[in-house]
């Protein structure tokens, strides 16, 4: 397939469609890095930039509406601006409510007990981002251990904290690599890498390393790595190598708690980790992470640990931020009290559109495997992702071919899916994305419709 030319002339589409936003992108690089300040929104040539977002809609400067399945990072489970979040922050705020006091208010206490009973934790403490709680969840690790060695798998992605900046998105006969610079020397001796979903390579690193090991952190479901779910096999001895060699089981669930049922991934599996992160889905809207998990290993941050071990998991201007509590409070009940609607309806759509995007592109000659499918373990998926194969292979089941170029197109995705997909009014992210309770049935028979009309625009380019 030309994909230059394909390219080329997507992106001559895109810039007519798109004057306003890209006057504004101009204004916007001279005072903001690329123009924005999160690289993933600022796709080649320029991002769209939006006036509102409603549902599954969202509107850009120059007017054109997309259908979209970015949906906030995965986090609007419900789709945009859902009306009972809006409702509530707005009946608080008549009430001059809301805004940050530096106070614990009621609603964390709230929060605290609902996402304890959820996951079946001991303790809970919130702050604002995933970054930051992975971060935290890591030093208590180290702090209770006393150990210094983190674990974790190539393509796991854990928000850009010192911890776990090795081996995310590059392929280099594995995914090893550290991918940031700015750390503190000896940072990359102190991440030991291994491949998710492998449990020889698993038993291999602890044999090697499990001693000093203060913990192994992974994604049960990889996002960034490929939406891909840990094999049930693979989980299971992850939780009893780290048992055997006294290290903490982290899952980092900030992608996957609440999206599949109205708790962790962890429960679905019935495997309990020592410590569990969240983020995204638990502050509807707003930004809320938190780290829970054992009562012993989460005393560290409280005031009575002793001062050795203490860790400074303490502040925060804006942790249990008012609005944020209150938000992800209404959100989580509304997703407990609904579950059974919710997590079905979202589910199917996913099902429906991981087939449909394979056969589709499989008729027009591609080949194209879709990720995010639950298998025996989650019964309703919403997340989809598309994967292009350059190789014959059958079924994804690590990142290392996600994001291997020999074995996966990132740039067909990346770059020339997605200006495919926007040119035909859908907002597309790893292929796809994250379907939502405010996605129609026929929004997504649409969107594979707008698939169907690449592949056969696609074979024109052939
Ligand atoms: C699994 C996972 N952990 C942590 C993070 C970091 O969260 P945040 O972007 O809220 O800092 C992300 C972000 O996408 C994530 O996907």
């Amino acid at each position: 397939m030309d994909k230059k030319r394909l390219f080329d002339d997507l992106i001559k589409g895109f810039i007519l469609k798109h004057e306003k936003s890209e006057a504004i992108f101009k204004k916007a690089s001279h005072s903001l890095i690329t123009g924005g300040s999160h690289n993933l929104r600022l796709f080649s040539p320029f991002p769209f930039y939006d006036v509102q977002s409603s549902g599954s809609r969202v509107w850009d400067a120059d007017g054109n509406i997309y259908v979209d399945f970015w949906q906030g990072h995965m986090a609007n489970v419900m789709g945009h601006n859902p009306r009972i979040i809006i409702k509530a922050l707005q009946d608080n705020f008549h009430k001059s409510q809301g805004l940050t006091t530096g106070f614990p208010g009621h609603h964390q206490r709230e929060l605290a007990e609902l996402i304890l009973n959820q996951i079946g934790a001991n303790k809970i403490r919130f702050t604002t981002s995933g970054t930051l709680a992975t971060m935290y969840a890591v030093m208590l690790a180290k702090a209770f251990t006393k150990r210094e060695l983190v674990m974790k798998v190539g393509g796991g992605w854990h928000g850009a904290q010192p911890y776990a900046l090795r081996g995310i998105t590059v392929y280099d006969r594995g995914m090893t690599r550290m991918e940031s610079a700015g750390l503190p020397s000896g940072t990359d001796k102190m991440i030991v890498m291994s491949q998710f979903n492998d449990i020889q390579d698993l038993e291999n690193k602890f044999k090697k390393h499990g001693e000093r090991t203060a913990c192994f952190i992974l994604e049960p479901f990889i996002g960034s790595g490929g939406f891909i779910f840990s094999h049930r096999d693979y989980l299971q001895k992850a939780r009893e190598l780290s048992r055997q060699y006294g290290s903490l089981l982290i899952f980092d669930e900030v992608i996957s708690g609440f999206r599949f049922h109205a708790g962790g991934v962890q429960s679905l599996y019935g495997i309990q980790p020592d410590l569990t992160v969240l983020g995204k889905a638990i502050g509807g809207g707003m930004p809320v992470s938190a780290v829970a998990g054992r009562d012993d290993v989460m005393a560290l941050c409280g005031p009575d640990a002793k001062p050795e071990e203490k860790v400074k998991f303490d502040g925060g201007t804006f942790s249990a931020h008012p609005a944020a509590m209150l938000a992800g409070l209404t959100y989580l009940r509304y997703l407990i009290e609904h579950e059974s609607e919710i997590y079905p309806k979202i589910g199917q759509f996913g099902e429906k559109v991981r087939k449909g995007i394979e056969e589709i592109f499989s008729t027009h000659g591609f080949n194209v495997r879709c990720t995010g499918y639950g298998d025996s373990i989650a019964e309703h998926s919403s997340l989809v992702g598309v994967q292009f194969l350059n190789e014959k292979i059958d079924r994804i089941a690590f990142p290392e071919q996600v994001w291997n170029p020999e074995v996966c197109d990132f740039e067909l995705r990346e770059k020339i899916f997605k200006l495919s997909m926007l040119e035909e009014g859908f907002n597309v992210f790893h292929g796809y994305g994250a379907i939502s309770t405010a996605h129609s049935e026929s929004e997504i028979q649409e969107s594979l419709d707008a698939v169907e009309r690449i592949a056969k625009k696609w074979c024109e380019y052939k």
